[in-house]
Formats: structure tokens, C-alpha cells, sequence
């Protein structure tokens, strides 16, 4: 026995279980020595619910099993890129519970524009672009989308220099790094908010795709009788000095899936704003037939500028 071991039995603790009533307090007082407040605060509140609902639904020792497999299961086979737990947390809806339960904490009621999940997609090094210019890198078919943002603060004053993060997906649903077909970091650029606190660019409609339904979480889904799509979107991710960084993702208004979105993304104040169709003459050059614009307005609160670490390289 170490000396470290004989000291954890000296302290005075027992985890000794009496019987079926006396188990989750002990439990408890045993994760209660967590030394940092919020630390113990999650563990200790997670342990107490998780003992509820075995307790609630009268959990089988087989049925756990069963949990127990499928959370294997979600690391299985799992690689770099992969990130099935994210995955598990949009399709349960905790990832977009905890962006707008923080939105109404760190914003206290004022205006903002809802955040949304950062995704499995993002990448570092998107390379800057003059506000006006495009996010295609290689030929992209597709209907011809000029879209314009603003960005202001709660008040409605404009935010300049504001590094405003935008990437999406073809018409086909699929992301650069997901496709061969296109070029490094097609679909994906950075902007610098002017004075007036905007930026333009030209790109093509993004497409809805399906989230890839790897197992379990394809059983899960077919369990339920979900469909496996997203509804098409583009990502924002726009930063400053001061600012609470915004992640979010705006939906094209008239997706077929809007209202099926498998990771309940697709919230109602992340609708594109003056999405348009038009057929006459376009303001840019190389535009025929059909194209599209869409304005959106960016509302962005003092905060801590924070930028997350990219899911892959
Ligand atoms: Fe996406």
C-alpha cells in the first residue's frame, strides 16, 4: 500500500454503501472533496441526475448494458476528423440547448443574433478576401448567391473591423474537405468588417446533406424515424476585440428540410433575411438566369473574444 493510498483511507471517509437508499449520497459525499467549485458543482449535479433516472425508468441491468454498448460503440472506429460525440450532442439537441441557454446568460436580454453550433467543418486558414469577393476557389456549379451582412452592437452602431469566418457547403451538401472535386479551402473565407460595419460576397445556394450516420447513431435515428438532414446553411463565425465571439449559422428560408433539421439547428431567428429571386440583369459580371441575394444582420454583444480550437486541421 502506498503512502498516498493509506492517507485516503485515514481521512476519515467511507464510501460504504448501507443499501439501496443510502447509495447516491454516498456516492455524492464522495465527488464532494472536488476542489474547484464549478468543477464539483457539474459533477456532482450530473452523478445526482444520472442516479434519478436509473432510479425513474427502473433501469434493467441488461438495458444498461445495452447504453453501455452504445457509447462504446461511438468511439469505436472513431479517427481523426471524426467526432461521433459531437455528433451524439446535436442530434440530442444539447448542443444547441447550451448556445442558446449561454446567449440569454452572457447577453441578459439584449439584442443579439442566436448563436448555433460551430460544427464538425470549420478550418483554420481560410484565406482573407476583399469584402465583394468570392468564396469559390474552383468551379462551383450552381445558382449565383450575393450575400451581404452587417454587423452592428445591440444599439444598432455599426462594428467595423470585425473578422467575420464563412464557410459552406456546395449544392451538392458537401464541404471542401468532404469532396475532391474542389479546391483547397473552396467555400471558405475571411472578411474584415468596414466602417459601416459590412461585408458582401458572392458564392452559390448552399445544398441540405445528410449528417453522416455512422452506428450507432444511424440505429438511433432510424429508431426514432428521424431523418438524417440538415437543412442548407451557411457557417458564420465572427470575432473582435471586446466581443463575444458569435458562431452561428444562417438557413436558406425555403429548404424543404427547414423543419426537420437533425440537429435542431435551424432556430427561428436564423432565417437568411431578404432572400431574393431574381432573373433580370445581375450587378456582377459572369451571372445569368437565375440568381439569388440574401442580406443578414449580425448582432454582436461586449464579451470575451475567444476563438475555438478547429475540430480539424
Ligand atoms: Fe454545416
Amino acid at each position: 500500500m502506498t503512502d498516498s493510498q493509506a492517507h485516503e483511507q485515514a481521512d476519515g471517509h467511507s464510501d460504504f454503501v448501507e443499501d439501496l437508499a443510502s447509495l447516491t449520497p454516498t456516492v455524492l459525499a464522495s465527488y464532494s472533496r472536488i476542489e474547484d467549485e464549478r468543477l464539483r458543482e457539474l459533477v456532482t449535479s450530473a452523478i445526482s441526475h444520472l442516479h434519478a433516472f436509473v432510479r425513474e425508468v427502473g433501469l434493467t441491468n441488461q438495458e444498461w448494458r445495452q447504453a453501455l454498448d452504445f457509447v462504446n460503440a461511438l468511439g469505436r472506429g472513431a479517427g481523426p476528423g471524426s467526432n461521433r460525440a459531437m455528433a451524439l450532442s446535436d442530434l440530442l439537441g444539447v448542443s444547441t440547448l447550451v448556445c442558446l441557454l449561454e446567449d440569454t446568460a452572457v447577453t441578459g436580454g439584449a439584442h443579439h443574433t442566436a448563436s448555433s453550433v460551430l460544427g464538425p467543418v470549420w478550418r483554420q486558414g481560410a484565406p482573407f478576401v476583399e469584402s465583394g469577393g468570392s468564396l469559390l476557389r474552383s468551379e462551383t456549379p450552381g445558382e449565383p448567391l450575393l450575400f451581404t451582412g452587417r454587423v452592428l452592437d445591440p444599439s444598432g452602431n455599426p462594428l467595423p473591423d470585425v473578422t467575420v469566418h464563412v464557410w459552406q457547403a456546395t449544392p451538392d451538401g458537401l464541404y471542401e474537405n468532404q469532396d475532391e472535386e474542389q479546391e483547397e479551402m473552396n467555400l471558405r473565407a475571411r472578411f474584415t468588417t468596414g466602417a459601416d460595419g459590412t461585408f458582401q460576397f458572392r458564392s452559390v445556394l448552399p445544398g441540405g446533406y445528410p449528417i453522416p450516420t455512422v452506428e450507432p447513431l444511424g440505429t438511433m435515428l432510424r429508431l426514432a424515424k428521424r431523418p438524417a438532414w440538415r437543412p442548407a446553411h451557411i457557417h458564420f463565425m465572427l470575432h473582435r476585440e471586446g466581443l463575444r465571439t458569435l458562431v452561428t449559422q444562417i438557413f436558406h428560408p425555403l429548404d424543404p428540410h427547414l423543419h426537420q433539421d437533425a440537429a435542431f439547428g435551424a432556430t427561428k431567428d436564423l432565417m437568411m433575411g431578404g432572400f431574393e429571386e431574381h432573373t433580370g440583369p445581375a450587378p456582377e459580371p459572369g451571372i445569368e438566369g437565375t440568381w439569388y441575394t440574401a442580406e443578414e444582420t449580425f448582432v454582436m454583444v461586449p464579451g470575451e473574444s475567444v476563438v475555438p480550437a478547429a475540430p480539424i486541421e
